[in-house]
C-alpha cells in the first residue's frame, strides 16, 4: 500500500507539497477523533476512585469540545487541500499525456491502441482522480490512528502492546496477500474495460458499412459478447475479494478476544488494575479498526494500481525523439535541394516496404510518383512529416536531417492534403484558421475564395461561422476537401504534400478541387503521389515507385 502512495506522490509532481499537507491535517483529525477513547479511561479512573468533582466534569467537557472542533477544523482542511489538490494533479497529467500523444509516432494510433488512449484518459485517469486521494487521506487517518492506539495499549501493559502489534502485523500481511491475489483480476477486469471500448468505438465508427452490408445482429454479437466479458471479470474481482476479506475480519474479531483475555490474566496476576482492564473491554473493540478499515479496501487499491500501471505505460511510451540541434533556415541555400531521400530504408514490421530509396526535389518544383499499389507512394511521403521514424538513410529539408529539427519547425513548413479529410466540429472559419491562428477574417475570407469554397458557404445559414459535423459530416466529401485545401493555403508552408484523390468525387467538384489546389501549388515544392494523367504531364519529375523501390520513370 505504501508503494501506491509513493506512486501517486509522485504522479502530483509539483503538488507533492500540497498533498502532504492534506495528509498531515488528516492525521491530526484522526488524532482528536481518538483521543476522547483514550480519555474515557481517565473518567473510569476517577469514577472508581470517587475522586469525580464539578472542576473535572467541566475540564472533561472542555477538552471533549476541543477535540470535536479540532476533528471539524482538521477534517475541512484536509478535504480542501486533498480535492483541490487531486483536481489540479489530474487536469495537469491530462495535459501532459494530451502533449505527449502529439509526439508519439503515428504508427501507435493504428496499432490498436485507440481503445487503450480512450480508456487510460477516461476510465482510468478517472477512477484513480476519485479514489486517490480519499485513499491517501484514509491512509493517514488509519495510520495515525493505528499508532496511537498501539501507543496507548503499551501504557496500559506492555504485554497488551506487544499482542497489540502483532494482530496489527497479522491483518497488514493477510491484507497484502488478499491485494496480491486480487491484483490480476483486476488487471483483467481492466483489460476487458479497454477492448469493450475499442469495440463500441468500432461498432459507432463502422456503423455505415455494417447498415449498408446488414452485419447488425453479427456485430452487435461482438459488442454483446464485450458487455458480458465485462460482467463476468466484474464478478470473479468479486468473488476473490470475498474470502480475503472474511479472514481479515476474523484476525480482528480473535485479537479483540485475545486483548480481552490477556487483559484478564493480567488483572488476575496483579499486573494492571481494575480500571485498566474494563477500560482495556471498552477500548479492544475499537483497537485494530484503522488497520482493518485499510484492507477492507483491497478492490479499490488493486483496481487502482492497474490503472496507475496503464497510465505509466502511456506514459513511458517512446516519443519520436525531438532534438533541436538544427532549425530548417528560413531560404534555402543555392544548390541545396528542398527536399532529400538518401539511401531510405524503411520498413513498418519485418520486410522493407522502402529499399534503398533516393531522390531529390528542387525548390518550387514538382515531383510525382507512380506505381502500383501497395507500392509505396504514400509511405514516401509519411516519413518526409515523421509520423514514422527511418532507421536506415536520411531524408533532408534544406540540408538538415529531419530527425534534428523540432517538430513544430519542420511542420511549419509542411503542408499535407490527404485522401481523406477531417475537420473538427467548429466553424468552417475556425477549422481553417488552424492553420495559421495569428490569420485575420479577411485573410481567412481570402483563402477560402482561393479554395473554391464560396459557392456551397454562400448557401449555409451562418457562412463561415457555420458549424460543421466532426469530420466534416454535414458537408460532401469535395466539399469538405475544398476546405482542407483553403486551411492549406492559409498556412502557406513552402511544401505541399499531396495524396491526389481518385474518383471519389463527382466531376464538377473534381474541377473545383483542381482549381483550389492549383492555386495552393503555386510557387511551392510540391511531392504528388499522381493518379491522373494530368498531374504527371505538370511534373518536373516523375518517378516510379515499385516494390518499395524507386526509379525515374
Ligand atoms: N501502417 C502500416 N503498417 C504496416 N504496413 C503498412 C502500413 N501502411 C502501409 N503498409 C504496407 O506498406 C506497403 C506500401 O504501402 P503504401 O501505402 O505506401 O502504398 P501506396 O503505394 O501508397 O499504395 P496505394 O496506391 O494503394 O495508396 C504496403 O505493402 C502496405 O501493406
Ligand atoms: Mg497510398
Amino acid at each position: 500500500m505504501l508503494k501506491q502512495i509513493r506512486r501517486i506522490i509522485k504522479l502530483a509532481d509539483k503538488y507533492k507539497g500540497k498533498i502532504r499537507i492534506a495528509y498531515l491535517f488528516s492525521f491530526l483529525n484522526s488524532f482528536f477523533t481518538y483521543f476522547p477513547y483514550m480519555m474515557s479511561l481517565f473518567v473510569i479512573k476517577e469514577l472508581f476512585q470517587k475522586t469525580m468533582n464539578y472542576r473535572k466534569v467541566w475540564m472533561i467537557g472542555g477538552i471533549l469540545i476541543l477535540c470535536l472542533l479540532g476533528q471539524i477544523l482538521f477534517r475541512y482542511l484536509a478535504d480542501r487541500f486533498q480535492s483541490t489538490a487531486g483536481y489540479e494533479v489530474f487536469a495537469a497529467l491530462r495535459i501532459r499525456l494530451g502533449d505527449r500523444l502529439k509526439k508519439l509516432p503515428m504508427g501507435f494510433f493504428s496499432d490498436g491502441n485507440i481503445g487503450k488512449i480512450s480508456t487510460v484518459l477516461s476510465n482510468d485517469m478517472q477512477y484513480v482522480e476519485s479514489n486517490c486521494m480519499n485513499m491517501i487521506a484514509d491512509f493517514a487517518a488509519d495510520a495515525g490512528s493505528q499508532a496511537l492506539t498501539l501507543i496507548f495499549m503499551i501504557f496500559l501493559h506492555p504485554y497488551l502492546g506487544a499482542l497489540t502489534l502483532f494482530i496489527t502485523l497479522l491483518i497488514i500481511v493477510a491484507g497484502n496477500i488478499c491485494m496480491k491475489n486480487e491484483q490480476k483480476e483486476a488487471d483483467n477486469m481492466q483489460q476487458v474495460n479497454e477492448e469493450l471500448s475499442e469495440h463500441v468505438l468500432e461498432y459507432i465508427e463502422g456503423m455505415s458499412v455494417i447498415k449498408s452490408y446488414n452485419m447488425l445482429d453479427s456485430e452487435s454479437n461482438q459488442l454483446d459478447k464485450a458487455f458480458i466479458d465485462t460482467k463476468d471479470k466484474c464478478i470473479d474481482l468479486e468473488k476473490k475479494v470475498t474470502p480475503g476479506l472474511r479472514i481479515i475480519e476474523s484476525i480482528n474479531i480473535i485479537g479483540i478476544a485475545a486483548l480481552v483475555v490477556l487483559g484478564l490474566f493480567l488483572y488476575k496476576g496483579g499486573e494492571i488494575d481494575l480500571f485498566k482492564t474494563l477500560g482495556i473491554s471498552v477500548f479492544s473493540f475499537g483497537v485494530f479498526r484503522p488497520v482493518r478499515n485499510l484492507y477492507l479496501q483491497v478492490t479499490r487499491i488493486a483496481v487502482m494500481n492497474s490503472s496507475l500501471n496503464r497510465m505509466e505505460e502511456l506514459f513511458n511510451l517512446e516519443l519520436l525523439n525531438e532534438a533541436d540541434s538544427e532549425k530548417i533556415p528560413e531560404k534555402c541555400p543555392d544548390g541545396v535541394p528542398e527536399i532529400e531521400y538518401r539511401n531510405v530504408t524503411f520498413s513498418y514490421e519485418e520486410e522493407a516496404v522502402l529499399k534503398n530509396v533516393s531522390f531529390k526535389i528542387p525548390q518550387k518544383t514538382m515531383a510525382a510518383l507512380i506505381g502500383p499499389s501497395g507500392g509505396g507512394k504514400s509511405t514516401i511521403a509519411n516519413l518526409l512529416t515523421r509520423f514514422w521514424d527511418i532507421k536506415e538513410g536520411s531524408i533532408l529539408i534544406r540540408g538538415c536531417d529531419i530527425r534534428n529539427v523540432p517538430l513544430n519547425n519542420l511542420m511549419d513548413k509542411i503542408s499535407v492534403v490527404f485522401q481523406r479529410v477531417y475537420l473538427f466540429k467548429d466553424t468552417i472559419y475556425n477549422n481553417v484558421r488552424m492553420g495559421k491562428p495569428s490569420a485575420t477574417r479577411e485573410e481567412v475570407l481570402e483563402c477560402l475564395k482561393k479554395a473554391r469554397c464560396m459557392d456551397f458557404i454562400e448557401k449555409l445559414p451562418f457562412g463561415i461561422d457555420t458549424v460543421i459535423g466532426e469530420g466534416g459530416a454535414s458537408l460532401s466529401g469535395g466539399e469538405a476537401q475544398r476546405i482542407s485545401i483553403a486551411r492549406c493555403i492559409l498556412k502557406d508552408s513552402p511544401i505541399i504534400i499531396l495524396d491526389e484523390a481518385t474518383a471519389s468525387v463527382d466531376a464538377d467538384n473534381e474541377a473545383y478541387i483542381q482549381q483550389a489546389i492549383d492555386e495552393l501549388c503555386k510557387g511551392k515544392t510540391l511531392l504528388v503521389i499522381a493518379h491522373r494523367l494530368n498531374t504527371i504531364k505538370n511534373a518536373d519529375t516523375v518517378y516510379k515507385v515499385e516494390d518499395g523501390i524507386i526509379s525515374l520513370s
